[in-house]
This record gives C-alpha cells, sequence and structure tokens, in this order.
C-alpha cells in the first residue's frame, strides 16, 4: 500500500510544472533509498549529477554520507530513504526560492505522510529551514532531537558539502560532531528494531 501511494506521488511530481525549474531540470529527483517507517533524510536540493540521474545525493556530498552511514553500518540500500526539500535543481545550485519551496512542499508532505519515519533527519540549512519554526542556526541545533511530524523524532545535522569545505577531524570540529550525531541517530534507530 504505502509504495503503491508513493509511486502515485512519485508520477504526479515527475511532470509537475508548478514553478519555473521544471523549464530547467533534466530529471525530477524525487526520492532514493529504500521506503520504510523508520528513518527518513531531508536534504536540499538536486545539484548537477542528482539532475543528471534522477537520484538524491550522488555526487561528493552524496557519496561522503554514504560513507558516514556506513560508519554505523546504515546504508542507503537497507535502511534509509532519502528525499529534498525541493525535487528540481536550482540553476547553479542557488538557493530555493521561497516560491520554488512552497510550491513543492505538497510532494515532501505526502513522503512524510505516507511513510509516517519515526526518525527524520534534517540535513542542513535549508531542510531545517523548511521543517522547523527557528531562527537558530544548524551549528546551534545540529545534533539536538525535536519532535516532528506524527510524533517522529526529528535532528537537524550538518549538510555533508558543509563537511566537505572543513577537512579537521579533531574534537569540536563539524567532522567530529557529525561523527557524535551519527552515533546518537543509529543508538535511537537501534531501539526502534528491538
Ligand atoms: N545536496 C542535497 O541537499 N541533496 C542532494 O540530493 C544532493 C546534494
Amino acid at each position: 500500500m504505502v509504495y503503491e501511494e508513493l509511486e502515485e506521488v512519485r508520477k504526479k511530481c515527475l511532470s509537475c510544472e508548478k514553478c519555473g525549474l521544471c523549464k530547467t531540470r533534466t530529471n525530477t529527483v524525487f526520492s532514493g533509498g529504500v521506503p520504510n517507517d523508520k528513518l527518513m533524510l531531508i536534504g536540499e536540493a538536486p545539484g548537477f549529477y542528482e539532475d543528471k540521474q534522477g537520484e538524491p545525493f550522488v555526487g561528493k556530498a552524496g557519496q561522503l554520507l554514504d560513507k558516514i552511514l556506513g560508519c554505523v553500518g546504515l546504508s542507503r540500500k537497507e535502511h534509509i530513504y532519502i528525499c529534498n526539500t525541493i525535487k528540481c535543481r536550482p540553476p547553479e545550485n542557488r538557493d530555493p526560492l521561497p516560491e520554488e519551496k512552497a510550491a513543492c512542499r505538497e510532494y515532501l508532505d505526502k513522503q512524510i505522510e505516507i511513510l509516517k519515519p519515526r526518525i527524520i533527519l534534517l540535513c542542513g540549512r535549508v531542510a531545517v529551514n523548511s521543517m522547523m519554526e527557528t531562527t537558530q542556526g544548524i551549528t546551534k541545533l545540529r545534533g539536538k532531537w525535536f519532535e516532528g511530524p506524527n510524533f517522529s523524532k526529528m535532528m537537524p545535522i550538518f549538510h555533508p558539502s558543509y563537511l566537505l569545505r572543513n577537512d579537521s577531524r579533531e574534537k569540536g570540529s563539524p567532522k567530529w560532531l557529525m561523527w557524535q550525531d551519527i552515533k546518537e541517530i543509529k543508538r535511537v534507530y537501534d531501539q526502534l528494531c528491538k
């Protein structure tokens, strides 16, 4: 049932013309990973490679994301559903415009409503701003649990492209903080599996 419902939304999304991005996209990027009721990650928007392949997080940032998940035994083939705040690439990877986010919102809302994930990871500033009413930056919010839709647990995390720009692994560095966060995420994920 979940698959059929998602498929229906995906089909609608693939031919969406609700905002100007439909004119510049190669592919709509609806989702990646596996539909499941435990773990969902919401990113920002498709980039160059995602637009070409129709798959989220397949560029350098995506490869790092896979590596981070892999460190705690999670993979997009088995454990996580991945989507973005908006489903089409903004030209030159600029930030999505408010009207683009508003036009695309129904698809994200449907994905959440259908899957009802227990854990939602908000990957980067754009996802945080879409899902939370806050003026605080990601550095303050990351690593903390918030209540999300359907009483889910929602955690902001750094975007992997930010980690790619910050190479240090020293205590307190973005990569070190991400390591703390992914361990905490896995701890809560494991509780759900008991
Ligand atoms: N960055 C994102 O936020 N999403 C993608 O799909 C790729 C890069």
